[in-house]
């Protein structure tokens, strides 16, 4: 790709599937000249260099983007946004011109405390779940309004909890117990200091993705992720199986309900409140008969559903970036590929519990027509090693959501490595 001479140095922070795929596609860019990723994968050492720093040791980071000129930092994961990346750029006279794709700290409270989330939803009309926080000195409180509320009640910890900090449960003793141990006994740290308990909804999931520099939004494909690490939705909660873009059942309709109702009211109440935010809103959604409501936000994309999600962009993703950090996103027109993405994880077994690393991966050269993004991959000595629970997306185009799983699975039976998992059953329920 030849480059251009407004050419940039790009840092993606974070370690996922979903930065190699970040670093796949800011590759293909005549706008960068450079790329960094930091920690990275085996999957990014391919295309860009990695730098063994963590995401949230932000002097290392400021290190390094002053030694290598970076012009921009793409920021992957919620933990040093919730933590305040942005500000502490801005903040800094010799970083304060760095591009930081990421939301500020005010508004990565989005994702930092349900809590907030819920009253800024309030505040802004956003259709969700009806809700009460409880913390310690209201456990009582909390009891009482479990006992106004049907089965299943719904427990969410306030703060970050890796994913695992909602309990869904049908039993009222339960529920209440559960409320205590998280309050009282500190079942998910400081997380858990706060307790969001709400009204169950019963639907069908879908995830919206919103670019946005905080005047003006696009909104990228839907998706549908798979959380579950059983077949048919059961046992326990992991990053996700697997994803399908776009989501079949989303009509014209509803995705007219989705950006009236809640992406439109998402962005002017940002503006509103003066949350500066630029960057990537992923709004968790449930259909509830015909209607969306909003389940969660994030204030990143998700991982499965980057690896669909992107791979149908058509656009240059550093031209996107570009307009964001310049507030001028309005100039750019997104262009999707209308094929069907599919993405198969596959697993460690044991994956979410315990489970063991270093086990050789075969077959990688094997694999046609689709993408390889690497999670937990590490080279060794020339050996390809599973180095986490969540080892490699694999991900197809078709016609439909069933023609794309198909070519992943043909690909996925060329692959071994010793206890091997992954869901066959990804979009059952379409
Ligand atoms: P969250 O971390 O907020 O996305 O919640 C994790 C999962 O719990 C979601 O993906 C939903 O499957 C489920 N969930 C959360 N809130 C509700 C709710 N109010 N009603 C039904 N299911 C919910
Ligand atoms: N796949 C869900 C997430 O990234 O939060």
């Amino acid at each position: 790709m030849p480059k251009q001479q407004n050419s940039m140095t790009i840092l993606i922070l974070g370690s996922g599937g979903r930065e190699h795929t970040f670093a796949w596609k800011t590759n293909q860019s005549p706008l960068c000249k450079q790329l960094y990723v930091a920690p990275g994968n085996s999957g990014t050492s391919q295309i860009a260099e990695n730098i063994n720093i963590n995401v949230t040791d932000f002097n290392a980071i400021k290190d390094l983007v002053l030694e290598k000129k970076i012009d921009m930092v793409v920021v992957g994961p919620e933990d040093p946004l919730v933590q305040g990346i942005h500000d502490f750029f801005l903040n800094d006279d010799a970083l304060k011109s760095v591009a930081v794709i990421g939301p500020q700290k005010a508004a990565a409270q989005l994702e930092g405390s349900k809590e907030f989330a819920k009253e800024f939803m309030y505040r802004h009309n956003i259709p969700t779940a009806a809700y009460k926080s409880f913390s310690k000195n209201d456990v009582e409180e909390g009891y009482e309004f479990l006992e106004t509320l049907n089965p299943p009640y719904v427990l969410k910890a306030d703060g970050l909890a890796a994913g695992k900090g909602v309990l869904i449960l049908n039993n009222l003793d339960e529920a209440k117990a559960e409320l205590k141990q998280m309050l009282v006994d500190a079942k998910f740290g400081e997380a858990s200091t706060k307790v969001v308990i709400e009204e169950f909804l019963d639907g069908i999931e879908l995830s919206c993705f919103v670019l946005t520099d905080g005047e003006n939004y696009k909104i990228l494909p839907t998706a549908k992720d798979y959380k579950r690490i059983g077949e048919g939705d059961t046992g326990l909660n992991t990053g996700g199986m697997g994803a399908i873009s776009p989501v079949p059942f989303v009509d014209g309709v509803l995705m007219g309900k989705i950006e009236e109702r809640i992406v439109k009211p998402t962005i002017n109440g940002l503006k509103k409140d003066n949350l500066p935010y630029n960057g990537f809103v992923f709004i968790g959604l449930i259909k509830v008969n015909d209607d969306p409501f909003v389940i969660e936000y994030n204030v990143r994309m998700g991982d499965p559903e980057t690896e669909v999600v992107l791979p149908r962009l058509k656009n240059d993703l550093v031209e996107i970036f570009k307009a964001i950090s310049e507030e001028r996103l309005n100039e750019i027109d997104i262009e999707i590929n209308t094929q069907t993405a599919a993405t198969v994880m596959l697993v460690s077994g044991g994956y979410p519990e315990v489970y063991e690393k270093g086990k050789e991966i075969t077959g990688l050269n094997n694999v046609e027509d689709s993408l390889v993004f690497h999670a937990g991959v590490k080279l060794e000595n020339d050996k390809v090693l599973t180095s986490g629970g969540r080892v490699m997306a694999i991900t197809s185009f078709g016609k439909t959501h069933q023609e794309a799983l198909k070519e992943s699975y043909q690909n996925i039976e060329k692959l071994h490595f010793d206890k091997m998992y992954y869901r066959k059953d990804i979009g059952f329920d379409l």
